[in-house]
């Protein structure tokens, strides 16, 4: 043990005999590492890879996200699939940055009360998804979800949706002026209540998807609820990306 005191080990006992000392020896360390993490990324042009088929979301869609946010959806439900084998094989493709990069704020989340919502478009119909959110028991028996009743009798209010797009736009998603100037015409187009505008909706926007409304054929906040529901993961093919993804 001799040997170790002379050598650069009993040094050590500076920093294990006064605080503050180690405190700065500690700071030191773990920023160094900090910037070997982050350094490189000033260098890089984006840190989101862009991928096709990705597009902002629609005035009713980005209405519905908003619903989602207000009730707090997110506090049971995460958005972000892990890229491991049992979330691969539950969920489906892992998810991407870019899938997430129109979203302010993104909703990836780590609380799991109920699965993982990031690819449950296109898994039920817009009548299997009406009657869950209105009672989610009369069709997962065994559901702690709660009931969401209420949006089907709260009309949607579309006059606001074209601000948010323009406070979207302002933070880089880029929505044309034209998108803007029709959100709320748009909101009711991408409905079958709505044949005239559903037509002017679809020039607006070639690839998204029509939706069905409730029987009142009113617009309501659950009938936004459920286009954002339906889009949520549904935009990249996962076919070509994966295709090309092997070519690299
Ligand atoms: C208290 C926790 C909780 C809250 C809050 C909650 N959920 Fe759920 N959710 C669950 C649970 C648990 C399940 C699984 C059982 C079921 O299908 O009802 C679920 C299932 C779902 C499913 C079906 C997912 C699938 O892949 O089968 C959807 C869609 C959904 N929730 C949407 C919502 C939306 C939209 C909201 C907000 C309006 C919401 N949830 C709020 C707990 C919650």
């Amino acid at each position: 043990m001799a040997a170790q005191n002379t050598s650069l080990w009993s040094k050590h006992a500076i920093f294990e005999k006064n605080s503050i000392i180690l405190v700065l020896g500690v700071l030191i360390v773990i920023s160094f590492g900090g910037l070997v993490q982050i350094a490189p990324l000033f260098y890089l042009k984006s840190t989101i890879e862009k991928v096709e088929g990705m597009r902002p979301y629609t005035p009713l869609e980005l209405a519905g996200r908003d619903i989602y946010v207000r009730e707090g959806c997110y506090t049971c439900h995460s958005q972000m699939i892990r890229a491991l084998k049992d979330e691969v094989e539950r969920y489906g493709h892992y998810s991407l940055a870019s899938e997430s990069m129109y979203d302010r704020p993104f909703q990836w989340g780590s609380k799991r009360n109920g699965p993982d919502l990031a690819r449950v478009g296109g898994k039920y119909s817009d009548d299997w998804q009406r009657a869950h959110l209105a009672a989610p028991r009369s069709v997962v028996p065994g559901s702690i979800m709660p009931n969401y009743a209420f949006l089907f009798n709260a009309e949607l209010k579309v006059d606001r949706i074209a601000e948010n797009m323009k406070v979207l736009q302002i933070e880089g998603v880029p929505y044309t002026d034209e998108q803007i100037a029709n959100a709320a015409a748009d909101a009711r187009g991408q409905s079958n209540a709505d044949d005239a505008g559903n037509s002017a909706f679809a020039k607006r926007w070639p690839t998204a998807v029509t939706r069905t409304v409730g029987a009142t054929g009113k617009l309501t906040e659950a009938d936004a609820l459920v286009a954002y529901l339906q889009m949520l993961g549904t935009l990249v093919d996962f076919k070509v990306y994966d295709a090309k993804a092997n070519l690299r």
